[in-house]
């Protein structure tokens, strides 16, 4: 039997639509295959390329104490801001012990208002600075909640907009003019992947990531004729206090890793989830599952996580 032209043109167009999609996988994987793998033998030389200092929020723990750490052995001199003194002085020993930077530290608490700022301008005022990490981040509660259920939600609210979104743009503000001027500089954010997609029990923490990875994005193109990077960071889960230092796993990394990991992407990617296992986590979140089935599987994983982190706290007792 002879095909119609109509036939012939739908089977064309299929076969079109199969390369298109088909190419753009293997593209993905082409991109994925350069940032996360090539990229650990072939590394932006950060400090030639950006010079200067590094300044660091959050710096005391987990993943920013990670990567002011990981900054320090990569030729930085270290700005640590936190909210405890002697944990600030403790990163600081060990980085100038460790790596033979030189480090300053600002006692700082973001759950502060703007009126705070001014105390960081006046520190940062004549360093010559390469690199801004807005690391800092907190939960609303140490445990998952539904938004009415947060204890204290209205300081609660306050704090995590506060420390989550109002440290990033000050932070981005006071730093962001000496680098257009020095024509370049990088700022990493570390939004999260909560961010990316809708993250039932985590609201407000989700919304915050959300709003830090599009301000990344938008900065990003806004300034990059200026020489400058803004690179946004999306973790899954990495083992720290905020997670309750979970063990880890194929899926869960240490901080360390994550940092070391994450930096070696600069240069090769403005948006990252930061690691290879974070990107194929996402990579599967984003297509092969629906948000309804995520979000569902979401709520059972955060029941599941919630019952067994009970059971944890009850046995340390
Ligand atoms: N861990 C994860 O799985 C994960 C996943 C996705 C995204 N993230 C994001 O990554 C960033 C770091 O997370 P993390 O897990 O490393 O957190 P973490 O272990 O809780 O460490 C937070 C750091 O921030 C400081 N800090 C907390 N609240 C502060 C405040 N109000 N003012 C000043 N400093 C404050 C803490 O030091 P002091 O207590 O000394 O002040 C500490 O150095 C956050 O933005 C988080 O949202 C983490």
């Amino acid at each position: 039997m002879e095909e119609s032209p109509l036939y012939r043109w739908l089977h064309l167009l299929g076969l079109l639509a199969l390369s298109y999609l088909v190419l753009k996988q293997v593209w993905t994987l082409l991109i994925g295959i350069k940032t996360h793998i090539l990229s650990r033998w072939w590394r932006t030389n950060l400090k030639k390329k950006y010079g200067g200092w590094a300044v660091v929020t959050g710096a005391t723990d987990g993943i920013g104490k990670a990567y002011a750490m990981e900054l320090a052995r990569r030729g930085f001199d270290v700005v640590l801001i936190s909210r405890n003194v002697e944990k600030l002085q403790k990163v600081a020993q060990e980085i100038e012990k460790q790596s033979r930077r030189q480090t300053k530290i600002i006692q700082l608490d973001f759950t502060g208002g703007s009126e705070i700022y001014p105390k960081v301008e006046k520190a940062l005022k004549d360093l010559d600075i390469g690199i801004l990490v807005n690391n800092v981040g907190m939960t609303y509660h140490s445990e998952l909640k539904r938004f009415l259920d947060v204890p204290d939600i209205n300081k609660g609210i306050n704090n995590i907009i506060n420390c989550n979104l109002l440290s990033m743009v000050h932070m981005t503000r006071i730093v962001l003019p000496r680098m257009v001027v020095r024509k370049k500089g990088l700022i990493i954010n570390l939004s999260s992947a909560t961010g990316a997609r809708p993250y039932p029990m985590a609201t407000m923490y989700g919304a915050t990531k959300a709003f830090m990875d599009f301000f990344s994005r938008s900065l990003h193109y806004e300034y990059r004729s200026d020489g400058i990077t803004v690179q946004s960071v999306l973790p899954h889960y990495v083992s720290t206090n905020m997670t309750h230092n979970m063990d880890t796993n194929i899926l869960v990394k240490t901080s360390n890793d994550y940092a070391q990991e994450a930096l070696n992407t600069v240069g090769y990617t403005h948006r990252t989830n930061g690691c290879l296992s974070h990107c194929l986590q996402s990579y599967i979140l984003d297509h092969l599952l629906s948000e309804t089935i995520m979000t569902f599987l979401i709520l059972h994983f955060i029941s599941d996580y919630t019952i067994n982190l009970m059971i944890k706290k009850l046995k340390v007792k």
